[in-house]
């Protein structure tokens, strides 16, 4: 398989760099500039090298740089932003600051008719995010882009197929960004883009199979959409040997744990033991109001429970774990910045004695994993449906968590969906929180005095940052007005108008 790589330099869009270069067909993989060597990227025999942004000046004595041996080795080359200046100090070019004059979002930019820019105008918009310019262009080079601003937008070696690019072309903002990602891969590196999601499945399951030959495998299944593909892929590798294990900890959404089990039993014939913990879990939490105390008794919980269930099963092989590409690539910085402690159902192995791990979806995105749900046949509203957090309603009950409160809420949340749906809008994620606010209210002559449920909804990409839906106010109104009529005790519903920052996308 054609591969890319894409040398991070400590940029923000390293992941968006190898999402756009897969969804044009071919495979890529992120490697932070430390933790690979020239003799490793030549045995690896990638198609081309994508020199990610960073946030630094090249000058800068902590600022990351490579070999430039790396120029030399045939292989094609494209920076971006801080890799386009990295590579024009590393050929032997200079690079300035433009002091104080930073240029920043949508800008014209001017382009020769060059291999890198077939099929672009010779004006079109870009995005530019950059303080540092390259002032001197090294020798070989030739300038092919320009900006009022930035003098060389772009450089070739059109001998060595090395390119730079001061503007981000893996973000929407710039017109024809993907043309020229397309133009690279495909012109300049020679790629035929032979990335396709048929393929995985088959080479998956093929390489499973032979790897877990009368080996027990077990998945801790969530119902969630990595670890219900995960599932599936299994068992198209194992068959029988696959035993899913799902907690239901009684904090799912209205019906989810019936699905899941339906789905998995009925319609695909997976072995699935349901464990219904919710007294369990319930008591565990009662009385708990704190946050991260809820989120560590139920992370605790879920893996005592599957602990003993496990044991029950007897002897088992392997755990498989629907960790994907973010998380991989996310952990292997290290980034340790935690606001909130996210339970991950994957977080297992350390406990329990198996032979090994399998993480059949460790090279996907999660727009990948969603094509390889539906190519298996998963149904599409378990595929494509929004991220639930493992500790489920837990942490859209604020302050004591009963079950009379996660009944109400799950039924709050249900309309609030059901409603969305039906009107056709789509946001990244929506849910109903239970406020700890009671409130006066009237019902028929009668003062009522019930719960305050607060109704959320965001759009985002990844959600780091997030902006509150703008959905429809007759919209709003059928789910308040279904809700307070239909669930006991609420007379009150609140639209959270928070974006992310400065709020979260959940309540706690
Ligand atoms: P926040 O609230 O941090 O949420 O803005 C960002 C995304 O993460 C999800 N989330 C969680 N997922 N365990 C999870 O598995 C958690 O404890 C957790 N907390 C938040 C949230 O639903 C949103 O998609």
């Amino acid at each position: 398989m054609e591969k890319i790589l894409v040398l991070d330099f400590g940029g923000q869009y390293d992941l968006l760099i190898a999402r756009r270069v897969r969804e044009l067909g071919v495979f890529a993989e992120i490697t932070p500039y430390n933790k690979i060597d020239i003799e490793e990227i030549k045995a690896k025999k990638y198609k081309g090298i994508i020199f990610t942004g960073g946030p630094n000046s090249v000058y800068d004595e902590k600022s990351p740089h490579y070999d430039p041996e790396i120029l030399n080795i045939g292989i094609p080359i494209l920076g971006i932003c801080y890799g386009h200046q990295l590579l024009a100090y590393m050929a032997g070019g200079e690079i300035k600051s433009a002091g104080n004059i930073s240029e920043y979002g949508k800008t014209e930019v001017n382009i020769k008719p060059v291999s890198l820019f077939d099929g672009i105008p010779g004006k079109s918009i870009c995005w530019m995010s950059h303080t540092d310019y390259v002032s001197n262009i090294p020798a070989g080079f030739e300038n092919i882009a320009s900006t009022l601003n930035c003098p060389c937008a772009a450089m070739a070696d059109r001998q060595r197929n090395i390119y730079g690019v001061q503007f981000h072309p893996e973000v929407t903002h710039t017109e024809y960004g993907k043309t020229v990602l397309h133009n690279f891969l495909f012109g300049i590196c020679g790629c035929s883009g032979d990335w396709k999601m048929d393929d995985f499945i088959e080479k998956t399951v093929a390489d499973c199979k032979a790897k877990l030959k009368g080996k027990k495998v077990l998945c801790a299944l969530s119902g969630g959409v990595d670890s219900s593909v995960a599932a599936v892929l299994m068992h198209r590798a194992v068959g029988d040997n696959l035993v899913c294990v799902f907690v239901d900890h009684g904090l799912l959404r209205k019906n989810e744990g019936d699905d899941v089990e339906h789905i998995f039993r009925e319609k695909f014939n997976i072995k699935l033991v349901r464990v219904n913990a919710e007294n369990r879990f319930l008591s565990k939490l009662s009385g708990i109001t704190d946050p991260e105390k809820k989120r560590r008794i139920i992370g605790e919980e879920f893996i005592r429970v599957f602990e003993e269930e496990s044991r029950s099963l007897g002897k088992i092989d392997y755990l498989v774990q629907g960790t994907i590409y973010p998380d991989v690539v996310e952990s292997g910085k290290g980034d340790a910045s935690t606001i909130k402690s996210h339970h991950n159902v994957g977080g297992l192995p350390s406990v329990i004695d198996f032979e090994g791990i399998v993480e059949p979806l460790r090279e996907l995105f999660k727009d990948e994993v969603r094509a390889v749900g539906l190519k298996l046949g998963l149904p599409e509203y378990l595929v494509m449906r929004q991220p639930f957090p493992g500790p489920g309603l837990a942490v859209r009950i604020i302050g004591e968590i009963t079950k009379e409160k996660a009944d109400t809420l799950r039924e709050a949340d249900a309309i609030f969906r059901e409603e969305l749906e039906k009107a056709g809008v789509f946001p990244s994620q929506y849910f109903a929180v239970l406020t700890n606010t009671q409130s006066v209210g009237v019902m028929g002559d009668a003062r009522t005095y019930g719960h305050t449920v607060a109704l959320r909804a965001v759009t985002t990409d990844d959600f780091m940052t997030a902006d509150w839906t703008r959905i429809p106010f007759d919209v709003l109104e059928a789910a308040s007005r279904r809700i307070t009529n239909e669930v006991k005790s609420i007379n009150r519903i609140v639209y959270d108008i928070t974006s992310k920052p400065p709020a979260t996308v959940e309540w706690e």
